[in-house]
């Protein structure tokens, strides 16, 4: 499994106000919705296939290359807080469609429970798909997500695992369960309480984007 933080300056930025205690809601659901935007644009390099040609310009004739609209491309944002990361997915990623999954994580077992599945019986052969979760705290919910992505027909190296905060706990889990796998996030940070909570990390992501 492969765990990128890219180094760019505006992801710091967000991942910055997003930490912010004094953040307030709005600026903060903005901010993981900028984040997502640019982890998006990471995770999509060499990734989504483009296909070429030519095309008249007013000019004259280019040669261009768009992305392959027969090669389907799925966003999972993780509710709630997988909302707000996966905001801009349709306007970066030229063709996609969402699927909703709704996880929570009970605050005393820390156990994930699938309340809403939107996702398909089965992905089309090739699909390429991000799932969107804010934090990867203990793991669970990340797993529990991709486990029912991958029955549906997807291999590792088919899913992007996009998020703002990642954990050690998660990470292990991660990469102890899917080989091949890439994770980006904004942030990497050490430690996670008995409670489940990251620190420093942001609070909780979901009552901070939407209160
Ligand atoms: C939070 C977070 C992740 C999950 C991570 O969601 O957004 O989905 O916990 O925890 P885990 O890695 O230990 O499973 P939460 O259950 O609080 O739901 P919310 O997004 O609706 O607030």
């Amino acid at each position: 499994m492969l765990v990128f933080v890219p180094p760019h300056p505006l992801i710091k930025h967000w991942v910055s106000v997003l930490r912010n205690e004094q953040t307030p809601c709005p600026i903060f659901k903005n901010a993981m919705a900028e984040l997502g935007r640019l982890l998006m644009y990471e995770a999509s390099r060499d990734w989504l296939p483009t296909v070429s040609g030519e095309i008249q310009s007013p000019l004259g004739v280019a040669e261009v290359e768009f992305i392959d609209p027969r090669e389907p491309v799925a966003v999972i944002p993780i509710l709630r807080a997988g909302l707000a990361l996966a905001e801009h997915a349709s306007s970066i990623l030229p063709a996609t469609k969402t699927y909703h999954l709704g996880v929570s994580r009970n605050e005393q077992t820390l156990e994930p429970t699938v309340y809403l599945n939107k996702l398909p019986d089965k992905f089309s052969e090739g699909t390429r798909v991000f799932i969107v979760d804010p934090m990867l705290a203990t793991g669970g919910t990340i797993v529990t997500a991709i486990d029912l992505v991958k029955e549906r027909g997807v291999d590792n190296q088919h899913i992007k695992v996009v998020s703002a905060v990642a954990c050690p706990p998660a990470l292990q889990k991660l990469s102890e369960k899917y080989p091949g796998l890439h994770v980006y996030a904004g942030i990497i940070d050490p430690t996670l309480t008995d409670k489940g909570m990251i620190i420093p990390g942001l609070g909780d992501a979901g009552d901070r984007s939407f209160g």
